[in-house]
């Protein structure tokens, strides 16, 4: 755990409830279910982006992939995260691929303090079979979709304001990372 050296512009709120936590990173790197609980122990409200698209849409991310192809979603997707930071402060769990369009990341990094949950992709593995619903792991070996994605994207969430490990720890001990970074993110040296 620690702040991310490669981040261009650390964002700078006086408190972490000033602005929306956003979650980034690879599919079964545990962004909703540590945003959950995260948003629970910060007394925030959390929401998920996939759900918020899905909602919005009236249909599936699996439909909408295969009906309007990957352009469509990326295009509501982003549309989606900008209503959602709009509003009142939040823990938002985003798409996997929502951090890589450069619309969409400008606007997180602008208007959230997000992080980057890092995990292996044995771990991310194991977690993806545990569901079948994600468009992008279907007819393929999910393995070799992951250390793909890895090999493009890991650079790309680099730029996250803070990287967190969730590897093959429980997720609680990553959300109990998380609020630890946050408390020094508070810090005076953190936003001087
Ligand atoms: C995607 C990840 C999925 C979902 C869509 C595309 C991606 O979300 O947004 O299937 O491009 O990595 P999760 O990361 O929550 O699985």
């Amino acid at each position: 755990m620690s702040r991310n050296p490669k981040s261009p512009a650390a964002a700078n709120p006086t408190s972490i409830r000033d602005r929306s936590i956003v979650l980034v990173g690879l599919m079964g790197s545990g962004k909703s279910t540590v945003g959950r609980r995260l948003a629970g122990r910060l007394g925030m409200r959390f929401a998920d982006a996939d759900d918020e698209i899905e909602r919005a849409a009236g249909m599936t991310i699996a439909d909408i992939f295969e009906r309007f192809g990957e352009a469509h979603f990326r295009d509501g997707e982003r549309r989606v995260i900008a209503r959602m930071l709009a509003g009142k402060p939040m823990v938002l769990a985003t798409g996997g691929g929502a951090f890589i369009n450069p619309d969409t990341r400008a606007l997180i990094l602008r208007d959230s303090l997000c992080i980057w949950l890092d995990a292996d992709i044995a771990t991310l593995v194991e977690r993806v079979g545990r569901r079948s619903h994600r468009p992008l792991l279907k007819n393929r070996d999910p393995a070799e979709v992951l250390r793909e994605l890895a090999a493009v994207r890991n650079p790309i969430y680099a730029e996250a304001h803070l990287r967190i490990s969730s590897a093959s720890t429980p997720h609680d001990h990553t959300v109990r990372a998380i609020l630890e970074a946050l408390s020094k993110w508070e810090d005076p040296q953190w936003n001087s």
